[in-house]
């Protein structure tokens, strides 16, 4: 095992559970059930991030399930259903651009077409699945089989500002918005920058500001909708070129998934219009969406529980980042439980959690465990 996971299979084995890593890489840690024939409740987020990014947006949620793990194994009691500690691999997409890479293979949504998608530095997927002791062949044996499963509960910082303005360390989710993620490519003519006239000039680097004006100008009219453009790479890129292309990703979300494919198509259009104006090619990618999902009421309801007995409100709030919770749901109930960030900020080194809202996070998911134990027979 290589890296974080190496690091982490370690925390787990100390915590009592066996350790394993999928053929995409994800990692696993099991804390068997009293009965081995129970089900299977799976806990955990990603221990991928961004690039400069902070330290909790994923890893504060394997975390937190680690913690309750290490506190029953310390206690030597076991559950009636079995726990797994999913570590989930490449969710946020930044090397391949997909997004939920590890939890859909877990899933059986991964599409193997993506195998051959290359990043940056020309490496197909495939290889860099290898490189890590993963296996692209075997994928499709990772899948879990619903029916072992009780369902996923996942811990994550917020990475908005809700609970820090309610004064709450945290919060219930109640859905997830859905995302579209697409590459756009504007291709005009490379030139000399002091000679070409203005009638013959084909600037990508125009007709894509153009276009991410268009873009943000689109979601601030539309109630609800977020649209990004995070990447943005200008060919050649010299100061004395015209650029002759841009490349350019685009990141598209709203709470109803129509208003989401209304928005995508929309923006397209003007995409088109950009280029057929300026005499330009435009390349329009789709690399992957998500739809929005909803949380499962009864975990709604035994995290609740939990957060009132930690005399706390029980705040339900919706999350306009996605989790691992999205694959997740196509196989199994899911919950999530939020904890405060200072500011709401994330993708940013600055994100940052305090040990008194992360102590409260323990207790609300043991709390959440307990509950749970009651209701599939016996307490814990
Ligand atoms: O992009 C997202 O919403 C998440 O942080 N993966
Ligand atoms: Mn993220
Ligand atoms: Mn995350």
């Amino acid at each position: 095992m290589l890296y974080v996971n190496a690091q982490v299979a370690a925390w787990m084995r100390a915590a009592g559970m066996t350790v394993r890593q999928d053929h995409l890489g994800n990692l696993i840690g099991r804390y068997a059930a009293r009965d081995p024939q129970a089900r299977t409740l799976l806990l955990g987020s990603h221990l991928d991030t961004v690039r400069d990014a902070g330290k909790y947006d994923g890893p504060l949620g394997v975390m937190i399930a680690l913690a309750c793990v290490e506190q029953l194994h310390a206690r030597q009691e076991r559950l009636p259903y079995a726990l797994e500690v999913v570590a989930f691999a490449d969710e946020e997409g930044l090397r391949y651009h997909g997004g939920y890479l590890g939890s859909s293979v877990f899933a059986g949504t991964f599409d193997p077409v993506m195998l051959q998608r290359r990043d940056a530095d020309d490496i197909p997927l495939a290889e860099a699945i290898r490189a890590f002791g993963g296996d692209p062949d075997a994928l499709a044996v990772d899948q879990r089989a619903a029916d072992d499963l009780l369902g996923y509960c996942e811990v994550h910082i917020e990475q908005g500002p809700v609970l820090e303005a309610r004064e709450l360390p945290v919060g219930v989710v109640s859905a997830i918005q859905g995302q579209s993620r697409f590459a756009v490519r504007f291709t005009g003519v490379a030139g000399h920058a002091g000679t070409v006239p203005w009638a013959l000039r084909r600037d990508a680097v125009a007709a894509a500001a153009q276009f991410v004006l268009a873009v943000e100008a689109q979601a601030r009219t539309r109630e609800g909708l977020m649209a990004t453009v995070g990447q943005f790479v200008v060919f050649p890129g010299a100061s004395n070129v015209i650029p002759g292309q841009v490349a350019l990703s685009l990141d598209v979300r709203h709470p109803e998934d129509a208003a989401r494919e209304e928005a995508c198509q929309e923006l397209r259009r003007q995409a088109e219009q950009i280029a057929m104006t300026r005499q330009l090619a435009l390349a329009w990618d789709f690399q992957g969406a998500s739809t929005s999902v909803a949380c499962a009421p009864r975990f709604i309801g035994l995290l609740t529980r939990a957060i009132a007995q930690q005399g706390l409100p029980a705040l339900a709030l919706a999350s306009g980042a996605g989790h691992d919770a999205v694959s997740l749901a196509g196989i199994t109930d899911v919950a999530m439980l939020f904890v405060r960030c200072a500011g709401g900020v994330s993708h940013n080194p600055a994100e940052s959690v305090t040990v008194e809202d992360v102590a409260v996070a323990i207790a609300v998911l043991e709390g959440f465990l307990t509950r749970l134990a009651d209701e599939e027979g016996g307490g814990a």
